[in-house]
């Protein structure tokens, strides 16, 4: 038998973003035994990478807002894809848990009449982020942090989950390793929240950090629950091209929320020429237009005028980056320019922007208040993931939870800048909630065969064994530089065929990993285990977005460009079949005839 710990608990958070702090908090504040495990430190999370703002229609820098706009943006923005319950219920709650963050100690900024701020962001009709000038994820991730840290839980930091256990149907417990020590602990859980975030990590050029390696879609679909439009990935318009050492870290959208331009290498005000037809009505169509907007919101009036091109949606605008780049009109790095420095004064560039300022000072002496940002496309954000209750965030395995960018449905085929902190909050605790509910209503056991353990950590422990195979490092970097290639922003058949076939080979070589060294503090050997979530997640994208023959939001074809309305009636499921990965099309349910109508009023 295998040496491990063993803790016993109802509710297994799995990761400490916004999502797993909130879901943590739930949980224990319903009475609930609450454990929570984190990849790494308590409060370093993707969370901190939304630093523009928390998307909630509280009407506190334009009174025309209200969530009935709120939610027809999130629809258009997810190009109709979104589950509509999630989205009505975001767009219902997410004023409520901005305004319980502020109760809990979270410092907005302000409105001159004292409410909570509101800026821009692309999609989004009215001024709608609550922030805290560009590290609102950071403030957000700070007041849960301290909440949860004053309730009853159990938390254990770097400490990586590899496998989830059922018995029968339902899940009761999970696996994990501690980074320092390389020692195991099996946790036997009545639920299981996933709160894991995204797999950015398969990708070259990604905003996310080294924890993002699409864990929880993985273990979700291993376990045999159902993933949902995998296909939609986001690449964030505005991630920086330079120096290479920091290429893709992330440029707040809030840039360009505070007025930022995108320009070409002739200096022309690209986005004007990318305007897609159902954006027409919403967006300035002149520079005069779009200036005159600028001008209307610095001075705090409510805009009379549409707002500038540069704040379509990310899908539009990480596409038209793209393109001028590849028709010559890139910077020296292969990236555009965003400029904020000819819009605003450097006083107010440094009060709204103080992170972006001294990211761009400090890592590539570039000074934002006299000189333009080259910037270009970075993976950001999975809008798929594990297929959930719209209610209990409870997935098609019993006992199973999954919230946050782990979980799908509210986004659809593009989620909307700011709508991913508000996410995390209604459907973190929407989900804590779930959880303990599942526990008191259904009283399950949380017994773990002593087989299924043993066997988790002899397939762990079996790269050690392995003395002449492949170095996890080549093969995660052939895997990022493969899906960039093939599986990026613009696809194509015959490339995702030939991203499927090198998926395979990569899987048998993924067999014959090997590591050196001992158990204690070993990242090679971490590697080698996140791999094997990376292949699962980035075959279960490929395979999605080979079946979908068409171009919508984060999924853009070359070879089937624009809409097909066929395809609007489904969302795609990516089902486990005897270990096998499938395909599934599932019908979308029509929406009731109140949520239609806001819909079609756009
Ligand atoms: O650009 C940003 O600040 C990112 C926000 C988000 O992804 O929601």
């Amino acid at each position: 038998m295998a040496n491990y710990k063993i803790h016993e608990t109802d509710v297994l958070v799995i990761g400490a973003g916004g999502a797993g702090l909130r879901a943590a908090i739930e949980s224990a504040a319903l009475g609930m035994k609450t454990a929570m495990v984190m990849k790494s430190l308590l409060g370093k999370a993707h969370t901190v990478m939304a630093e523009g703002g928390a998307a909630a229609a509280m009407a506190n820098a334009d009174p025309r807002d209200s969530w009935k706009v709120h939610f027809r943006d999130t629809m258009k923005g997810g190009k109709m894809l979104n589950n509509y319950r999630m989205a009505e219920l975001h767009a219902k709650e997410a004023p409520d848990r901005i305004n319980e963050l502020e109760e809990w100690g979270a410092v907005f900024d302000r409105t001159p009449d004292g409410l909570i701020m509101q800026r821009n962001f692309g999609g989004h009709t009215y001024p709608r982020l609550a922030h805290v000038g560009d590290r609102t994820g950071l403030e957000m991730i700070r007041v849960l942090q301290d909440k949860a840290v004053h309730m009853p839980m159990d938390i254990f930091m770097e400490c990586t989950v590899t496998h989830l256990f059922k018995n029968g149907d339902a899940i009761v417990g999970a696996l994990a390793y501690t980074r320092d020590t390389g020692e195991f602990h099996l946790f036997q859980a009545k639920s299981v929240v996933l709160a894991t975030g995204g797999g950015g990590k398969a990708f070259t050029v990604t905003s996310n950090s080294w924890e993002y390696t699409g864990d929880g879609q993985s273990l979700a679909w291993q376990a045999g629950a159902d993933l949902l439009d995998m296909e939609f990935v986001q690449f964030h318009p505005t991630g920086m091209v330079w120096p290479l050492s920091i290429r893709g870290a992330l440029v707040t959208e809030g840039v360009r929320g505070e007025g930022g331009i995108l320009t070409n290498n002739k200096g022309e005000r690209f986005m004007f020429n990318y305007i897609p037809d159902a954006f027409k009505n919403d967006v300035a169509a002149t520079d005069t237009e779009a200036n005159q907007w600028v001008r209307e919101v610095i001075t705090g009036k409510q805009a009379t005028v549409r707002r500038p091109p540069e704040l379509l949606t990310r899908d539009v605008v990480a596409r038209a980056i793209v393109n001028e780049v590849r028709e010559g009109r890139g910077s020296s790095h292969g990236g555009v320019f965003l400029d904020i420095a000819t819009q605003r004064t450097a006083d107010e560039i440094k009060r709204k922007l103080p992170s972006m300022y001294h990211q761009f000072i400090k890592l590539a002496n570039v000074d934002i208040t006299k000189e333009p940002m080259e910037i270009g496309p970075t993976a950001h954000y999975m809008m798929g993931g594990v297929l959930v209750h719209p209610e209990t965030q409870m997935s098609t395995v019993k006992g199973l939870f999954a919230a946050g960018e782990v979980g799908a449905g509210l986004h659809g085929a593009n989620r909307l800048g700011g709508n991913s902190l508000s996410d995390l909050v209604v459907f973190g605790k929407r989900a804590g909630a779930g959880a303990a509910d599942y526990v008191k209503q259904t009283k399950p056991s949380a017994k773990v065969s002593e087989h299924d353990v043993d066997a988790a950590i002899a397939e762990n422990l079996s790269t050690f064994d392995h003395k002449s195979g492949e170095n996890p490092y080549a093969l995660h970097k052939e895997l990022q530089e493969m899906m960039n290639t093939y599986v990026g922003i613009m696809r194509k058949e015959e490339d995702l065929k030939k991203a499927l076939v090198e998926l395979d080979a990569f899987e048998k070589r993924s067999a014959n990993l090997s590591v050196v060294g001992t158990r204690v503090y070993n990242p090679g050997w971490h590697l080698a285990m996140d791999l094997r979530n990376m292949l699962i997640t980035s075959r279960a994208i490929t395979m999605a977005a080979l079946e979908r023959k068409e171009s919508r939001g984060g999924h853009a074809r070359s070879d089937y460009q624009g809409y097909d309305p066929n395809y609007a009636k489904v969302n795609l499921a990516i089902k486990n079949a005897n270990r096998q990965m499938v395909v599934e099309q599932i019908p979308r349910s029509p929406l009731p005839d109140e949520l239609k109508n806001l819909v079609e009023e756009a």
